[in-house]
């Protein structure tokens, strides 16, 4: 039987990737909603539903629902730490989305919902060390999670807990662990540090020069997750009968100075770095327990950061050299 899938944010990142995994699925009739214009979104496909439009708007949020059987709500005003430190009102506004979403998802009758979270949404306390032991799903509370952003996505896990308890809609909820990959921003003000980091060291050998700047001093970890398996990943969750929360991240905890000690590898290039301690640095420490996913679930990483970054390094190469689509993934306020 075909089924109907709603993708929120498929101009996006990760919505991007989703929508390519099912295009040509026979049995699946796609809608992708964002709210870019449509010459901006980082994939799209003719042969899907494709809807230009604001999700904070309920009125828009019950039109791309109607007769949707599944939908992954990937949609959400944010970047890297230096978009959610300085935006915080803009992150939590994100919060219309999921809450108009569900309720038409209810209005319309829809089978299952998936919301993205984030590993932001964790106790900020048990991240104030270089390396932390891997963060379980159980480690959000007591709630002290990042200001903003982490706010709007603790309180939106919860409602649709409570969607579930209440109205009896299916939901799964993810925690995203810092997702890298090809067809990604790495430029503008809402890069991650993988992409940014692979755009700093591609100019930096473009013009010859021998210093990279970096947030921080470096020796702040976190860990990176492959889009693939980020992919892989949340599809094994909605496919589940589980509407706990899982990690969707990696365990490879290493410090920013170890990730840019790989991206030289990768480029056969050297550089120093150029600290810069005023910038956004976000938490001292990040990475993912990913026991009770892979029991539950059955999902394990498969990609190593080294594998990762290559790939990703040498997309954004190919974008920086040959200056196609640069304006597409790296315009920062553009859907303003
Ligand atoms: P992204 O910014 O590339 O994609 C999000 C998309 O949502 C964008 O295309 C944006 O235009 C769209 N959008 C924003 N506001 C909208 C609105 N009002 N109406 C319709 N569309 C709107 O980000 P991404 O990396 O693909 O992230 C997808 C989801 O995963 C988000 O919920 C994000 O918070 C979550 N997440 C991502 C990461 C990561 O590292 N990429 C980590 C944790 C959580
Ligand atoms: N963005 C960026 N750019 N970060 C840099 C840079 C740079 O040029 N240089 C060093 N960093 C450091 C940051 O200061 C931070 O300490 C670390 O790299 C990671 O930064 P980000 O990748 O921007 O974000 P994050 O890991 O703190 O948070 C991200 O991941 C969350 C999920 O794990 C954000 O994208 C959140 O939105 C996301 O939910």
């Amino acid at each position: 039987m075909v089924k109907k899938i709603l993708i929120c944010g498929a101009g996006g990142f990760i919505g991007g990737h989703l929508t390519s995994k099912f295009i040509n699925d026979k049995d699946t009739q796609l809608v992708c909603a964002d709210i870019k214009p449509k010459e901006y979104w980082f994939q799209i496909f003719d042969n899907a539903e494709n809807y230009s439009l604001d999700l904070k708007d309920y009125n828009n949020t019950l039109k791309v629902t109607k007769n949707v059987d599944y939908i992954f709500n990937l949609a959400c005003n944010m970047g890297g730490m230096g978009f959610i430190e300085n935006n915080k009102a803009e992150c939590m506004l994100s919060v219309l989305i999921n809450t108009n979403l569900l309720r038409a998802a209810i209005e319309n009758k829809c089978k299952k919902y998936l919301f993205s979270s984030s590993a932001c949404v964790y106790n900020g306390t048990k991240q104030n060390n270089t390396f932390i032991p891997g963060l379980k799903e159980t480690d959000a509370y007591p709630a002290e999670p990042e200001d903003g952003y982490g706010w709007e996505k603790l309180f939106s896990e919860r409602m649709c807990r409570h969607f579930t308890e209440d109205f009896g809609l299916e939901t799964r909820v993810v925690r995203f662990h810092n997702i890298y990959g090809p067809m990604g921003t790495f430029d503008g003000g809402r890069e991650k540090a993988p992409a940014a980091l692979c755009r700093k060291m591609i100019n930096s050998k473009n013009k010859n020069l021998k210093k990279i700047d970096v947030w921080g001093d470096g020796k702040q970890t976190r860990s990176f997750l492959y889009i693939d398996d980020c992919i892989e990943g949340m599809l094994k969750v909605f496919d589940s009968n589980s509407s706990e929360v899982f990690n969707i991240g990696s365990e490879e905890q290493v410090s920013i100075n170890q990730m840019i000690n790989f991206i030289e590898d990768i480029s056969s290039y050297q550089v120093d770095k150029n600290y810069q301690l005023d910038k956004p640095l976000g938490v001292r420490g990040r990475s993912s327990d990913n026991t009770y996913v892979a029991e539950k679930i059955g999902w394990k990483v498969k990609t190593s950061l080294k594998d990762g970054l290559t790939k990703t390094y040498h997309w954004i190469n190919q974008q920086i050299n040959s200056g196609t689509n640069i304006d597409k993934f790296s315009k920062s306020n553009f859907e303003k």
